[in-house]
């Protein structure tokens, strides 16, 4: 039996439900929702530690709207960086494992390969300003944290902040409006939040510490991303391809937003499925898949 007590702040999210799903049958596990822990009250944290004494924390908070980010800078670097940096520095004061989470978008999406762990990266909105900030809080305060960069995040538990995963969206809007346009230029590897929980344990199990790319294998466009969940799904609307355009005032999105990992290979971390695989258990699991479509209207709109 283990004696791991896992903290998984951000509970109820996307990711941080399917940690706790997965660890709650054999380890000790708290999963807070943010009404409960907000990581930015530091008092309400040092409270938890206290009750919980956590020997791993994973950071699956975060405020990650990324056009909602370009407005409110304060908060973004209140959460996804200063309070990285007390969590970081309460973990090693402890001798806790700490573990957190950051994103592709910690690159400008200009090279012509996938990004590595080696990469430069090159934030390009504040959303991914301060997630980059928030790696290096918790290297800074925790040098043997463990952060785990990853994309294109769905899961069973949708982003309540963003009205749904975009798997979600997209059938939905599909359902509405029947035809709609998906930018085709801007490059990721959609990931199973499931996927990404199992990879994350066994990756803390393997002892691993520094920065670790974790996503589902492959890589596709929006674009490709939608018409695999239409195909999957059962719902028969032509998705247009378009190019990435930004109006004044929006987040900068990377093109290529792809991650290969260097670390996983060296340290033997198996990779995770084929995101087209993991597309399709998802929408089985959710009951979206081909046995449940229903007609389309025709209509024209856009995303993003
Ligand atoms: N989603 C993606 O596509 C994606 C891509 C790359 C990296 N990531 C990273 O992966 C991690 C997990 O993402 P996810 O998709 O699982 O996110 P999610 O479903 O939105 O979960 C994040 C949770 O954090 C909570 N939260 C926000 N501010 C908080 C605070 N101050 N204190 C405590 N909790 C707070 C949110 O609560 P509310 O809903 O109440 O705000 C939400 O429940 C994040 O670090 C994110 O930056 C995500």
């Amino acid at each position: 039996m283990s004696i791991e007590r896992f903290l998984i702040t951000g509970g109820g999210g996307q990711l941080a439900s399917d940690l706790e799903a997965q660890l709650r049958p054999h380890t000790d596990v708290l999963a807070p929702s943010r009404s409960t822990l907000d990581i930015t009250d530091d008092s309400a944290v040092e409270s938890v530690f206290s009750a919980v004494r956590p020997t791993v924390v994973v950071n699956c908070a975060a405020f990650h709207n990324v056009e909602v980010c370009e407005r409110e800078e304060d908060r973004a670097f209140a959460v996804n960086a200063r309070a990285v940096a007390r969590l970081a520095r309460r973990c090693a004061d402890g001798r806790v494992t700490f573990v957190h989470l950051s994103t592709n978008y910690v690159f400008d999406g200009t090279a012509s390969d996938p990004y590595t762990e080696d990469s430069v990266a090159a934030p390009r909105s504040i959303y991914a300003m301060s997630k980059l900030a928030g790696e290096r809080a918790a290297f800074a305060y925790a040098p043997g944290a463990l952060v785990i960069r990853t994309a294109g995040l769905y899961g069973l538990h949708g982003s309540a902040s963003k009205g749904g995963n975009f798997v979600v969206r997209m059938i939905n809007r599909a359902n509405a409006q029947g035809s709609f346009r998906v930018v085709a230029d801007q490059l990721l590897t959609p990931t199973f939040t499931a996927d990404l929980a199992s990879g994350i344990l066994n990756a803390v199990a393997e002892g691993v510490t520094g920065t670790l790319h974790l996503t589902n294998s492959g890589a596709t466009s929006w674009h490709g991303f939608t018409e695999a969940i239409m195909a999957f799904a059962g719902v028969d609307v032509p998705v247009e391809p378009v190019q990435t355009t930004r109006s004044p005032g929006t987040a900068d999105r990377p093109l290529n937003g792809v991650l290969r990992s260097v670390v996983a290979e060296r340290v033997g971390l198996a990779p995770l499925r084929s995101w087209r695989e993991a597309l399709a258990e998802y929408l089985n699991r959710a009951g979206l898949n081909a046995a449940n479509k229903v007609p389309m209207p025709a209509a024209v709109s856009s995303y993003p």
